[in-house]
């Protein structure tokens, strides 16, 4: 049998990682916030090739919900998420309090100035604040060589990976493909928040994709055309109430006026109270197929 340890002790995982690292061995993390589908265990196996020692964080990190968002009720599993990581072989999972994370007096944060403003940083203000203190603390304590992030959360990869360039963290940032339901649904450990007509309902945030890759491999270009008919689509489902539909630079996230192949088209679209996101690069195109 395997073994695979929980630490939940910052200091020990510390004493753990500098040993390890003092004595030449590389580490890969994969940060998550527990609750692990298929898109997580995708990275994990990643992470196993990448380097010698794989380490999971679970920590449902407080300072990047904001008031009324759904911290309380995150969902969580731990004895499913521990299969889970030992299937993907997982040396360590390190999952600290927020007490420890945050203790009494703690008073730093990390902020960036530009990345963090457009698409979700509008409706959740603060959030990436949290995911970008988070991380670095996880960078700080864990010392990878490598980490792994998800590209549906495409916004917080950008700010991820502009925060380790900016603040000279010596880790190398893998992005990783969204993972789909095989009905087109991109994996999230919200989407269990669904009620059957809600799931059904959700499918269209990538109907939605598809259309707009379709049209644009037609020779749409028009960011105001292909917004339209996304929008048109999304008003046609009666769960789905729109918190964005933009269409952005895939590098600095600021809004084009001409969709090229550089182009992310990036969704959010509360259904019923749950709110979800999905993206694509037109250039890449998207892998379900719709009619434009
Ligand atoms: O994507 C997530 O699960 C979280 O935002 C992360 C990166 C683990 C930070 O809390």
């Amino acid at each position: 049998m395997p073994e695979m340890d929980i630490i939940t002790s910052l200091k020990q995982m510390q004493e753990y990682v500098l040993k390890r690292r003092g004595a030449g061995r590389t580490i890969a993390l994969v940060p998550t916030m527990g609750f692990l589908h298929e898109g997580h265990a995708a990275l994990l196996r990643e992470g196993r090739k990448r380097a010698d020692i794989l380490i999971l964080t679970i920590f449902i990190n407080p300072t990047q919900f904001g008031i009324g968002e759904d911290l309380g009720k995150y969902p969580r599993n731990m004895e499913r998420d521990k299969v889970i990581a030992l299937d993907a072989g997982v040396d360590i999972i390190f999952a600290p309090t927020a007490s420890e994370m945050y203790p009494e007096g703690y008073q730093t944060y990390v902020n960036l100035d530009e990345l963090s403003h457009p698409l979700c940083g509008t409706g959740r203000p603060g959030h990436f604040r949290g995911v970008a203190t988070v991380v670095s603390k996880l960078f700080n304590i864990l010392q990878p060589n490598v980490a792994f992030f998800g590209e549906k959360d495409y916004q917080q990869l950008a700010i991820i990976r502009r925060l380790t360039a900016d603040l000279n963290i010596p880790v190398e940032i893998v992005g990783m493909p969204t993972v789909r339901e095989s009905d087109g649904l991109a994996m999230s450990s919200r989407n269990s928040y669904l009620s059957a007509e809600e799931r059904t309902a959700a499918l269209c945030l990538s109907r939605a994709l598809s259309l707009a890759a379709d049209c644009y491999r037609s020779g749409e270009l028009s960011v105001q055309v292909l917004r339209d008919k996304v929008m048109k689509l999304l008003d046609n489902e009666a769960y789905a109430a729109v918190e964005y539909v933009e269409l952005c630079d895939r590098e600095t996230l600021e809004s084009v006026e001409q969709a090229s192949d550089e182009t992310l088209m990036a969704l959010a679209v509360r259904i019923g109270k749950t709110r979800l996101i999905d993206n694509m690069i037109l250039g890449k195109g998207f892998p379900c197929k719709e009619r434009c």
